[in-house]
């Protein structure tokens, strides 16, 4: 299903595809621990192990709630003791935004001459490039997001493509 409409309000005007997405429906403000929607220990370990399904490379892998606190982690075996940190920033870069965009929905409007260019350097640190992606569950409830490093850039969407999807839908960038 298409979702340009309902975007039109969001910091990034991309057009997206995804299945059950309500964004009124999000962690909003106001809204009081019971009403919120974040994503849980079995949910977050499913998502870990469709990653390291889906992995044809050893990938570090971080599971954030919608409030960019840390659920779980993996580093498989091997991994870039790099990508740690890279894994972590790419979803921290998808959570505070609402899960509005993956990663790499920030990607054109910060290079230089973009009228976002040096948005990577706020908060700590962002990851502008592809591997984080939101995690709506099956009610189209914004509850995380996942980010994996460890393969090319297009491997790595991959892997946190299908990782979310297996506690429900994501967003990527048409
Ligand atoms: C989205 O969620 C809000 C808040 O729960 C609800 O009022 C609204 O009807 C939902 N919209 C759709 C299209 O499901
Ligand atoms: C986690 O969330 C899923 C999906 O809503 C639910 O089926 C499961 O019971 C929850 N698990 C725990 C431990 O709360």
């Amino acid at each position: 299903m298409k979702l340009t409409a309902l975007i039109s309000a969001s910091l990034l005007a991309a057009s997206v595809t995804a299945q059950q997405v309500n964004r009124t429906a999000t962690n909003g403000w106001g809204s009081t621990p019971s009403q919120r929607h974040y994503i849980n220990q079995t949910q977050a370990l499913c998502v870990i192990n469709a990653a390291v399904a889906a992995s044809s490379v050893p990938n570090d892998i971080a599971v954030l709630d919608p409030s960019s606190q840390l659920v779980a982690f993996l580093r498989m075996d091997n991994a870039y003791l790099g990508s740690i940190d890279i894994s972590m920033k790419k979803a921290k870069t998808v959570t505070s935004f609402n899960g509005q965009f993956p990663s790499n929905g920030l990607l054109t409007r910060s290079q230089p001459g973009g009228d976002l260019f040096g948005i990577e350097e706020t908060n700590g640190g962002l990851v502008v490039f592809g591997g984080g992606q939101p995690i709506y569950d099956y009610d189209g409830y914004f509850i995380g997001a996942v980010g994996v490093s460890g393969g090319t850039v297009q491997q790595d969407i991959a892997t946190s493509v299908a990782a979310a999807e297996s506690v429900g839908t994501t967003l990527t960038i048409a």
